[in-house]
């Protein structure tokens, strides 16, 4: 089946609806929110939806480059935007509709509506784009308005937003099941984003640089049974440091569930990482600490 591509509200709640009430199709509805200029990692996640959904469910991608997630000194006009070939993303993903609503059809003029979460959102990315994450947060529930989703799919890239959006259904009750998904990496280990398409040459080269950090911070946790957390991150610091074209927006050691800085290691932690170059700021991070019981 070709894909269905819709720009308004009121027909995708009627596509959806018609699809929810017959019986080929009455299974799982996933949603994969984005913001467009999809690559390799967004695909990933589309698959990942597809086989949530199975055959006999819904797959819906969302394509919206959403104003108010972005300061005013932001890149929001230079974002990426490249709506027909995501459209054939989405078609060879076997997605079945791509929401691509304007900004007009998803804001009235006089929205009034804030929703800030307190305490995940505070530190790291939130510290530096203070608006981001209530943008986020209302656009996420907005798209589960529209969409009535069972099952939304989340890229660990944005780790700090995939433990924030799992806050805001827990605490608004939304009955969505929220599934996070590995980043994806080109070969030399940048973690895909649409923001690359904005390096240089000279920065694309470097930027391989946050992976190699943020691995060699894992790895001296990995050799080193009593380091400490600072030193850790002072031999991420410095490694970043030497990223060329690159200046450091932050670089964390936090706990992987409460986001706050981690004291020691006896509980999963995360090195969490943003890095400015001239017209891109890329985010990535690693994950280690011990294994849960059972696991
Ligand atoms: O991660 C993104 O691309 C965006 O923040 C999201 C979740 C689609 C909301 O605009």
């Amino acid at each position: 089946m070709p894909i269905t591509v819709l720009t308004s509200i009121s027909e995708t709640r009627a596509h959806l609806e018609s699809r929810r009430t017959s019986n080929a199709k009455s299974g799982p509805v996933v949603l994969v929110p984005t913001m467009g200029a999809l690559h390799e990692g967004h695909a990933e996640l589309i698959r990942r939806g597809r086989e949530l959904s199975g055959d006999d469910g819904t797959l819906v991608v969302s394509v919206f480059v959403n104003p108010t997630q972005f300061g005013p000194n932001e890149d929001l006009d230079a974002y990426p935007r490249s709506l027909e070939r995501d459209e054939a993303t989405c078609e060879s993903c076997q997605a079945d509709v791509l929401f691509a609503p304007s900004a007009a059809e998803m804001y009235a003029p006089d929205h009034s509506l804030d929703i800030r979460e307190t305490r995940l959102s505070v530190g790291l990315c939130g510290a530096s784009r203070p608006g981001h994450f209530p943008g986020v947060c209302l656009v996420v529930m907005k798209l589960f308005g529209i969409v009535q989703p069972t099952h939304a799919v989340f890229g660990k890239k944005d780790y700090q937003q995939l433990a924030v959006i799992r806050r805001l259904i827990r605490d608004l009750n939304v009955p969505v099941e929220i599934v996070g998904a590995e980043t994806v990496r080109e070969d030399d280990g940048l973690a895909m984003s649409s923001r690359n398409e904005n390096l240089t040459e000279g920065e694309r080269r470097a930027a391989p640089g946050i992976r190699a950090a943020l691995l060699a911070g894992k790895e001296q946790w990995e050799r080193t049974p009593d380091l400490k957390p600072g030193v850790l991150l002072r031999l991420v610091r410095s490694r970043l440091e030497q990223i060329e074209g690159g200046q450091i927006d932050y670089v964390e050691l936090v706990d992987g569930e409460t986001l706050e800085p981690a004291e020691d290691f006896t509980r999963p932690v995360v090195v969490a990482a943003a890095i400015y170059f001239s017209q891109a700021r890329l985010i990535d991070n690693i994950e280690f600490g011990p294994v849960p019981p059972g696991e």
